[in-house]
């Protein structure tokens, strides 16, 4: 067992921290200033035997930078909760899932979003707010889900089952969006398929969360699915969750095992919980504090490291989590040279045409959710 930060237990293996060779001065900023935000990195972090006081003052001075930028250039900084802690807790305005960083993305009044996640985030965004500049650092983050599928096997599949509403993840691209009747997301897919007309459904692209609706609308919809899966999600197995409930019974302890829809059905059966990476982090939190539970995420590190930030009281978490390699493609050095001079390819461009029909399924979306 090791412990990470001033509450938290792990027998987590945590992701490297993501430094490289990095200058801990600055002449912009005095030294004072640079002591300061280290610190305050350090704390928020919540990790600092690992982010020590050395590491921060490594990131400090961009950070520094970063935020004085985003004041200067009207900027808010969106990011995913895969995103690294530099980034979440160094530099983002808002962080989240990806139905509630829509929305913020959509009622944002900055008049640049930067958004630090994979593309398809980023298309959202730009999608909700047509009329702001959306920059995205990395324009080769994508995502296994979202490139997956293209707008002619929407086309090919509406064409195959004429009529049928079409519901689509919202990890798709925005030209897959125009195709689609409603959006997503891991926090409401199971509602909004629910409510939609008739006994048939087209859902797209993830295979494994639409085995998980399949199953949820078993006897009451005929779900017709496309051959995705998210290549972090669909790698975890429900073996590695029997052995860490065994460890946990060996120690007498109470655990609770919150998984990712995007995961197989037998690791969702295996697990206690089913949410997106957002409930996830509130399941952790409410189990480890009222029940005293251990907890076992089975999604993304970030998800873990935002715990460990944000609990206010001792959480352990057990097992293993994964990386996921285009969210990790972000780095503070991108953002910072993105905000300062954006590249062509950093500012996302989408034809109206595209924008209005995807907006459609936004918009549908917000209309049946019920938050
Ligand atoms: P969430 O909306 O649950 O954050 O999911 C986004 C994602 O890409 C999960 O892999
Ligand atoms: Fe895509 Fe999976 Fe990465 Fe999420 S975790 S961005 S679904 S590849």
């Amino acid at each position: 067992m090791v412990l990470v930060g001033d509450n938290t237990e792990m027998s987590m293996k945590m992701p490297p921290l993501p430094m490289r060779p990095r200058i801990t001065s600055d002449p912009d900023f005095t030294s004072q200033e640079i002591n300061d935000e280290a610190n305050r990195l350090m704390e928020r972090i919540g990790q600092r035997l690992r982010w020590t006081l050395e590491a921060c003052k490594t990131i400090a001075p961009m950070t520094l930078r970063i935020n004085r930028l985003k004041q200067q250039k009207d900027v808010i900084l969106i990011a995913h909760t895969y995103q690294t802690p530099d980034i979440v807790y160094g530099v983002a305005d808002a962080v989240g899932d990806s139905y509630s960083l829509s929305k913020i993305a959509r009622d944002a009044p900055q008049s640049t979003i930067l958004f630090s996640s994979v593309r398809f985030m980023a298309e959202t965004a730009k999608i909700l707010s047509p009329g702001k500049r959306v920059i995205h650092p990395s324009p080769e983050a994508g995502c296994s889900l979202s490139e997956g599928i293209t707008a002619a096997d929407v086309i090919a599949m509406k064409e195959m089952h004429p009529g049928v509403p079409v519901a689509c993840y919202i990890n798709t691209t925005a030209a897959v969006k125009a195709e689609c009747d409603v959006c997503v997301t891991s926090s409401n897919y199971l509602a909004i398929a629910e409510k939609l007309p008739g006994d048939q459904l087209i859902f797209v692209p993830d295979r494994l969360m639409g085995q998980h609706l399949k199953k949820h609308l078993a006897g009451k919809k005929t779900v017709f699915l496309h051959e995705g899966d998210c290549e972090v999600h669909a790698a975890f197995t429900a073996s590695t969750i029997d052995r860490q409930r065994r460890e946990a019974a060996k120690r007498g302890i109470d655990l609770r095992v919150l998984a990712h829809p995007e995961c197989a059905e037998d690791v969702l059966n295996a697990s206690d919980f089913v949410g997106s990476s957002e409930k996830i982090l509130i399941e952790a939190k409410r189990a480890s504090r009222d029940e005293g539970a251990a907890i076992m995420m089975i999604t993304e590190c970030g998800t873990a490291e935002r715990a460990i930030a944000e609990s206010d009281h001792p959480i352990e978490l057990m097992g293993s989590c994964t990386m996921c390699r285009h969210m990790k493609r972000t780095h503070l050095e991108d953002i910072l040279q993105s905000i300062e001079a954006p590249d062509a390819d950093q500012i996302i461009e989408i034809e109206d045409s595209v924008i209005t029909r995807a907006r459609m399924s936004l918009d549908q979306m917000f209309a049946m959710s019920d938050c």
